[in-house]
């Protein structure tokens, strides 16, 4: 689908995506990079990486991508050098990294929750922590007269409470408060935006592989607002409308877009 935006607005601005490679994050990556943002992607996977990276400049887009694990400082250190070093400056953090799947509480044993807070909230901390010298106002290489924008992708599966998905529940919680204590202190001392997106099922995503059956089931038509799975572009573009001009006042938010489905109740 076409995208509503114009063509130039990320122009000259450079983000960095963890998990930007595949998926949702890969989408996000894309939809910067046509409208005029320089990328980077950081991921585990070299193959997905120089796939993706392919795909983008096929497509005239400057991108590069930085093999890295969020769960190591280094590697975060890492992927913001390389950025800086090969387009000059950060403007946006991505952090779409994360990692999912399904196990009761009794199944999981208390590494494997650890594990997922690992990637998602203790990874998107790291990620946020290493990059503020880069994103503040008066950062190295920034235009001194503005800070940069982080947003961290979430759920909705913490707003009430989701079978076999304590971990992540878990972790999506803490990212949502990392975000709003970013927002507060990093808005007010650095001028910076943190935000965050949380989406709903997306197709053709490892998130609704796993989780789509156990999410959907017992959900109808009749009672689901927007009864449908949505895209990958639906979220790249609450992802362009956050990272343009168009958001310059939102900072704290996690915007849900999941067409409403986390509040549905059956009718009665
Ligand atoms: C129970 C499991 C398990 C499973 C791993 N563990 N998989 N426990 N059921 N299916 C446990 C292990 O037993 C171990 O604990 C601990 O977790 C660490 O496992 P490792 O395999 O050593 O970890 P690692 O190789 O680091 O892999 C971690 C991973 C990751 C979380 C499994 O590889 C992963 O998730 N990859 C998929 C990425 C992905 O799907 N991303 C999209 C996310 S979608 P013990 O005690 O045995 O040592 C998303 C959407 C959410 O986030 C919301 C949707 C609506």
């Amino acid at each position: 689908m076409e995208s509503p935006f114009k063509a130039d607005i990320l122009k000259g601005k450079v983000a960095l995506l963890t998990g930007g490679g595949s998926g949702i994050g890969f989408e996000i990556t894309a939809q910067f990079g046509r409208h005029g943002a320089a990328v980077a992607i950081m991921g585990r996977r070299r193959q997905v990486l120089d796939a993706a990276v392919s795909a983008l400049q096929l497509q005239g887009i400057r991108a590069i991508g930085v093999q890295g694990d969020v769960r190591k400082k280094e590697d975060a250190a890492r992927a913001l050098e390389m950025t800086v070093e090969q387009f000059g400056r950060l403007d946006i953090l991505v952090n779409g990294a994360a990692g999912n799947f399904l196990a009761s509480p009794e199944d999981l044993s208390p590494n494997g929750f650890q594990t997922v807070l690992d990637i998602d909230s203790i990874g998107t901390y790291t990620m946020c922590h290493e990059a503020l010298k880069y994103l503040k106002k008066g950062g190295l290489g920034r235009d001194p007269s503005t800070g940069g924008l982080i947003i961290n992708i979430s759920a909705t599966l913490h707003y009430t409470a989701s079978w076999y998905q304590i971990h992540v529940s878990a972790a999506k919680a803490a990212v949502d408060s990392i975000t709003r204590s970013l927002a507060l202190e990093w808005g007010t001392d650095y001028d910076m935006r943190v935000n965050g997106i949380a989406p709903g099922p997306i197709e053709g995503t490892p998130g609704l592989r796993k989780l789509a059956p156990e999410e959907m089931k017992g959900k109808s038509r009749e009672t689901v607002p927007l009864f449908k799975i949505g895209e990958r572009w639906d979220i790249a573009m609450a992802a362009l409308y956050l990272a343009s001009d168009a958001g310059k006042y939102v900072n704290g938010t996690t915007m849900v877009v999941d067409g409403g489905l986390w509040l549905s109740k059956p009718r009665h």
